[in-house]
């Protein structure tokens, strides 16, 4: 069987990178970007094509199933916050062979986002620059469409505040992260608190730890039973990352997603890369490894990490685990080297872990990153 997935993924992966992606890659990218999720909703609308999708990128291999802050994750590969901003590809994207997925940003009103083009691929560098500005039909209209329905993986909520001039003043974002985080009490495995978007109005003011200790005050007013993350910038010092675990531990938070967008566009082989917006894919990965080697190197297991950014193989992936990564999100990879690189990340760390010996995932876990 694992013969026939590996020739399966080689091929879907040729198919996409050789016919597909060039095609796509023609095409304005905002417009794919809505075609793919056009897709997904049909694909997950009936019994049937959601079986055909799954016999197609399905995987499943139990080395890869961990229990996590009380959720039961069947393997640790989730789809990261932004590409199914309104939550339309629910029932898909376990058939697209995700362990979890986030939804949104999802923030307290209906946002049109920032001014269109707001998002371009950066090829030679494997990434995307994004200054979509949190665009999102908003909390009422997405927790109202997704509360009556059971996920067959565990879906994270991650919540923003909505990108306008009111927002950006402290008690209006404070309240408008409130109402989003609500709307969803019923809702979903997890949520994700993010306090990392590069390209919203009034910049990221939640990476402040003063602002953070009252948002997180405010959150903690109405319990939930869920886990609680929190999604890091991957730029800041590590003085700031200190300051802001700080605070993390005197409230609920169970751990990082590690980590957004990125600002900094050195060494970037594209000539020509638009100044507004943040970049995801391999710009962002070492940023990203850096925080959770950072993050696991100081506190352990205590907090759950998520590891995200330019993951593109099993081995980008169990580079972030062996860091401290519990869990591992992706989009870019995805974009750049089709929808069967979910299994083939999936299937490579099974070999992976059996080739250094290892029962299950979990013992990967920060295996290369002895805490202090
Ligand atoms: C098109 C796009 C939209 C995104 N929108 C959001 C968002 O709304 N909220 C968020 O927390 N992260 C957002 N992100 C950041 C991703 O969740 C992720 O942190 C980042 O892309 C790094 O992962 P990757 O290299 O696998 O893409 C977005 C990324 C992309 C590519």
């Amino acid at each position: 069987m694992e013969i026939i997935i590996s020739v399966r993924n080689t091929l879907l992966g040729f198919l996409y990178r050789a016919i597909l992606r060039p095609v796509l890659f023609l095409i304005e990218a905002e417009t794919v970007h809505n075609l793919a999720i056009n897709t997904g909703r049909f694909l997950g609308s009936n019994p049937v094509t959601r079986f055909k999708t799954g016999v197609l990128f399905n995987y499943s291999n139990k080395t890869l199933s961990q229990e996590l802050a009380g959720i039961r994750f069947k393997n640790p590969i989730g789809l990261a916050a932004g590409f199914d901003k309104d939550g339309y590809l629910t029932n898909i994207l376990p058939s697209v062979g995700f362990g979890f997925a986030e939804i949104g940003s999802v923030t307290g009103e209906p946002c049109s986002g920032n001014p269109k083009p707001r998002l371009w691929r950066i090829p030679k560098s494997k990434g995307i620059v994004v200054n979509y500005g949190l665009r999102n039909e908003g909390c009422k209209k997405i927790s109202k469409r997704l509360g009556n329905k059971n996920f067959s993986i565990p879906v994270g909520v991650n919540v923003a505040k909505t990108n306008s001039a009111k927002t950006s003043v402290l008690k209006d974002g404070i309240a408008d992260y409130v109402k989003a985080y609500k709307s969803f009490l019923e809702i979903g495995a997890f949520f994700t608190i993010n306090i990392s978007c590069p390209n919203a109005f009034g910049g990221e003011p939640f990476t402040d730890p003063g602002k953070l200790e009252l948002l997180l005050a405010e959150i903690d007013k109405t319990e939930t039973k869920k886990p609680i993350f929190l999604k890091m910038p991957p730029d800041l010092p590590t003085s700031q990352v200190d300051e802001i675990i700080n605070v993390a531990e005197r409230h609920k938070i169970t751990g990082f997603v590690c980590s957004n967008l990125t600002k900094k566009r050195i060494k970037l082989a594209d000539k020509s890369v638009p100044v507004a917006g943040g970049i995801s894919g391999k710009p962002a990965e070492a940023a990203s490894n850096e925080l959770i080697s950072y993050i696991y190197r100081k506190f352990g297991k205590k907090f759950v990490i998520i590891g995200c950014g330019g993951v593109f193989s099993a081995e980008d992936a169990y580079k972030k685990i062996k860091l401290g990564a519990s869990l591992i999100e992706l989009i870019t990879g995805m974009i750049y080297d089709g929808p069967q690189v979910v299994a083939e990340i999936n299937q490579g760390l099974a070999r992976l872990l059996k080739k250094d010996g290892l029962e299950s995932l979990s013992e990967a876990v920060g295996l290369d990153n002895r805490p202090e």
